[in-house]
């Protein structure tokens, strides 16, 4: 377990306190009241969605960091593993639910591919994501240049992912995507996207 990882985990709920009085909490009890049937979530982390999953959903959660999953096993069982390699057979759930994850997995288009085998073909994925900012912003232009120091600073987070173009490579359609700002946060990782993807009917 590194040690920068573990100073992460150890500084993550601290760190993210602010923002999520100032929006963050609402934002994800509003995303999680979608939740349904068999979940999975990815990238738990420390925990922070648990109190806002609606009675009656059978959860299970995975997260591959040690150090983040010694913390979140002191309040829920999880399962080590990574989006990208899903210890779980095809169309398992009814929704997979992703919090500021999909900006650290290595592989997206990979990790993308086996959350969309392991959800059932009615199935929904429930997203809060940090985005690459609007097309021509400076901002844009501040995420691709802060890139390189934030990865090694964030413990491999990228700041200017188009995770919605993402998505729909990965033949997602989303519905009701709202954007959001991630206040307290770094200007780099403020843009945020919450909503819902799923498959179009064939
Ligand atoms: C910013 S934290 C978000 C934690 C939590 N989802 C939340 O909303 O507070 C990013 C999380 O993604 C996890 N992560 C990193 N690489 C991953 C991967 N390949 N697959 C799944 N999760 C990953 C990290 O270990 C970390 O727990």
């Amino acid at each position: 377990m590194g040690l920068w990882n573990r100073v992460f985990a150890a500084a993550y709920d601290p760190v993210l306190a602010g923002a999520e009085r100032k929006g963050l909490a609402a934002a994800r009890r509003s995303l999680l009241a979608g939740a349904r049937g068999r979940v999975l979530e990815i990238g738990a982390g420390t925990g922070l969605n648990l109190p806002y999953y609606p009675a009656g959903v059978d959860l299970v959660l995975t997260e591959p960091d040690p150090a983040m999953a010694k913390r979140l096993r002191r309040r829920r069982d999880v399962t080590r593993a990574s989006a990208d390699n899903l210890p779980f057979p095809d169309a398992t759930f009814d929704t997979v639910v992703s919090t500021l994850v999909f900006c650290t997995v290595p592989d997206l288009p990979r990790a993308l591919c086996d959350v969309r085998r392991v959800l059932k073909p009615s199935g929904q994925l429930l997203f809060l994501e940090h985005v690459r900012a609007e097309p021509g912003s400076k901002l844009e232009r501040w995420q691709d240049r802060l890139h390189g120091p934030w990865h090694a600073f964030a413990c491999g987070c990228n700041c200017n992912r188009d995770f919605l173009a993402a998505l729909q490579d990965a033949g997602f359609s989303t519905s009701e995507v709202v954007r959001h700002e991630w206040r307290f946060m770094p200007v780099i990782v403020r843009p945020v996207v919450i909503g819902a993807a799923s498959f179009p009917a064939s």
